[in-house]
């Protein structure tokens, strides 16, 4: 199972980089806003530089499909490492599909987002979707079983050979992680903070603080026993 960063933040994205945790970038629209990033391309171009060979998915800004597949090409040619967010239907509920299929044919990567159910993701598997991003969050938000959305379409992938991804989204509790993980979600998608929340935890700050403190005892022993 892979882990990518939530994220727009280049410290954030750096500091987990260097902990050996990253396994890919994802943004979107609000993401890069709430980040600081104005300029998409210029963002773009310094998160796909600093993850490279790591992919880093950035969403086009339009619900025009022409204007989807140019955007796409534009930002899949910014670097090789970026995977172009399409979202699965558009603001009046119109597919996106024929903008997905037409990009993975050219051999752009593209993870289909958005997607709140099983359908969804199941038919931009249908049309060559590199990943489909299921959003945890908003399929609770709507009173569903994310879990269930997610389990479901694994093993629907699975049992029919279809190479797409699920990358879980949406992340809005540490135990969500934990959820998406037993789901059989091949990816999860987390912000930051939920990171650092992960791996902390009170009783093995505890732990650790034990035994430094034996440690240097033992020490303090050995100097007086002259050792
Ligand atoms: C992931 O790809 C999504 O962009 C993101 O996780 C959405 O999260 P939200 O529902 O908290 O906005």
């Amino acid at each position: 199972m892979e882990i990518f960063l939530d994220s727009a933040n280049m410290s954030e994205i750096g500091r987990w980089l260097d902990e050996g945790l990253v396994d890919g970038v994802t943004t979107n629209p609000s993401i890069m806003l709430a980040d600081g990033v104005y300029d998409l391309t210029l963002g773009a171009r310094q998160i796909a530089k600093l993850i490279h060979p790591l992919p880093l998915s950035v969403e086009v800004t339009t619900d025009d499909p022409d204007e989807m597949l140019r955007q796409g090409r534009t930002l899949a040619g910014i670097a090789e490492n970026i995977v172009v967010k399409i979202p699965v239907i558009d603001r009046s509920g119109n597919p996106c599909l024929r903008v997905v299929r037409t990009l993975e044919t050219e051999g752009i990567r593209v993870n289909v987002t958005a997607c709140l159910s099983f359908g969804q993701a199941a038919m931009a598997a249908k049309v060559g979707a590199t990943y489909v991003s299921l959003f945890a969050g908003r399929i609770s938000d709507e009173g569903h079983d994310a879990s269930a959305v997610i389990r479901a379409t694994a093993e629907w992938l699975a049992y029919w050979g279809y190479p797409s991804r699920i990358i879980v989204g949406s992340i809005r509790q540490v135990f969500d992680v934990q959820a998406a993980a037993l789901a059989r979600a091949h990816v999860i998608t987390v912000p930051p903070a939920f990171l650092g929340k992960l791996l902390d935890h009170r009783y093995s700050r505890d732990t650790v603080r034990g035994f430094l403190d034996d440690g240097r005892k033992a020490l303090s022993k050995m100097e007086a026993a002259g050792v």
